[in-house]
């Protein structure tokens, strides 16, 4: 019998679904965002909260997400929509898809803005602009960034193409090669820059602040921040998982793959909030900066460290790159859509979209300039799509797909795609059924 495949294309190997998926789930989210709102929200018990979020509800969503997919072999809507009937249920269970898409975009406008400040960032520490900062000129030359919309405007176009490029070229050719390499690499660097976190004297007040337990620092908003940010780190809940899985070969286990992308995403997370706090607490810094955190921050460290702008230089670029190979993930859930259902031309669906995303990003620039004043529920255009989408889209997109994958596809299905053992499939069961949902709804309610 032939294998059922995406007309997309596959993965070349589990290895590469590995790197690709890996590639989605490690970007901003781990190096600029996660060190951010562990500083906003008092550090260790923060980041407790947050490694019980990714064991007990984010891994068994994203096995959810990727056997949804794979059994699918479509976009994520006509997945979900093709496992829903398979399973004798409505149809109407696409909706979570078409949501999802919808995430995708508000992510990708705010996204894009960030990872220009990143392209801004490379180009000044190649040309040494940076050598040398006090912690005082670091602030107010990353100040001096968002204060200049032609700039942000010029950067954020730059991404938004170089994003376009890679999806339009599609599975093989484009997503797999462009993590092939790149991934490894990031891993490396940021090694050594663990190394030279850990030689400098204020490691250990860095590491008491990620990890010495304070519950008496932790808020019921800082829990929600701590559960949504599970989700937008691990790529869940707006399809991203659906569509990588859709393009995963069907001998890889997905318990194992799963688990092991997972601990890939949070052991970068720690490592970079372990390179970033020293800093901070050496230069005295103010850890609860919020989103300029890691802009304010390392250039100071790179200044200090022997071979500094070099090694400033390459971390810069492959924040670059782990922020590229997630932005495309934000956008082929949505291009494969409009691919297989509309059968419009890849490179055209990757082009408009592309277009909308830079128009959104362009209100999210604003908000650090010419459009700050403009609100929504008491947030500038850019913290409120980040908000919106980490701490209500991603967690309830999330909580459906759990919810079908739990109570509507029939387990015969879901136990031969996670291949995995009894007693694990009986432990995955209960999470997506039962304490999943339980704890969203319980984190949502005590926010109101
Ligand atoms: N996981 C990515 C990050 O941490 C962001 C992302 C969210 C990508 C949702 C795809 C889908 O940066």
């Amino acid at each position: 019998m032939q294998e059922k495949t995406s007309s997309q294309g596959s993965w070349a190997s589990r290895w590469v679904f590995i790197m690709a998926a890996t590639g989605s789930a490690v970007g901003l989210g781990n190096i600029w965002k996660f060190p951010y709102i562990t500083g906003e929200n008092g550090g260790g018990a923060f980041v407790l909260v947050y490694l019980v979020c990714i064991l007990f509800v984010g891994i068994p969503i994203m096995m959810a997400e990727v056997f949804i997919g794979r059994r699918g072999r479509k976009n994520p809507v006509d997945s979900l929509e093709d496992v829903a009937e398979e399973s004798g249920q409505t149809k109407a269970w696409g909706l979570i898809g078409i949501v999802g898409m919808f995430t995708g975009i508000m992510i990708f406008s705010f996204y894009s803005i960030v990872a220009g400040w990143v392209l801004n960032y490379i180009k000044a520490m190649a040309t040494g602009e940076l050598a040398g900062l006090t912690s005082d000129q670091a602030n107010a030359t990353f100040k001096a960034l968002l204060a200049d919309p032609m700039t942000l405007l010029g950067w954020h176009t730059l991404f938004v193409v170089m994003t376009v490029f890679v999806v339009a070229r599609g599975v093989n050719k484009g997503l797999e090669m462009a993590t092939r390499i790149m991934m490894p690499a990031l891993f490396i660097l940021l090694l050594v820059l663990l190394g030279y976190a850990m030689s400098t004297k204020s490691f250990s007040a860095g590491w008491h602040f990620m990890f010495d337990f304070d519950f008496s620092k932790l808020s019921w908003s800082a829990v929600l921040v701590a559960l949504g940010h599970s989700f937008f780190t691990l790529s869940l809940g707006m399809g991203t998982m659906m569509a990588y899985g859709s393009y995963m070969p069907k001998k890889a286990s997905i318990g194992s793959t799963v688990i092991a992308i997972g601990a890939l995403d949070t052991l970068v997370a720690l490592v970079a909030g372990l390179c970033i706090f020293p800093v901070i607490f050496a230069n005295g810094m103010d850890p609860a900066a919020g989103p300029g955190l890691m802009f304010m921050s390392l250039p100071v460290a790179f200044g200090q460290m022997p071979f500094g702008q070099l090694f400033g230089f390459l971390f810069f670029v492959l924040v670059g790159i782990a922020a590229w190979t997630s932005s495309i993930s934000l956008m082929e859930p949505t291009v494969a859509f409009i691919v297989e259902r509309m059968k419009i031309k890849r490179i055209t669906a990757s082009i408009a979209i592309g277009f909308i995303v830079w128009l959104l990003g362009i209100a999210c620039l604003g908000s650090f300039n010419f459009m700050s004043n403009i609100t929504l529920f008491g947030k500038n255009i850019f913290d409120f799509l980040d908000y919106a989408t980490a701490n209500i889209m991603l967690p309830l997109g999330g909580i459906f797909t759990a919810l079908f994958a739990g109570w509507a596809v029939k387990s015969k299905f879901s136990e031969e795609e996670l291949s995995v053992s009894k007693l694990f499939f009986s432990y995955w069961k209960i999470s997506v059924m039962v304490i999943s949902p339980i704890a969203v709804a319980i984190v949502f309610v005590l926010n109101l």
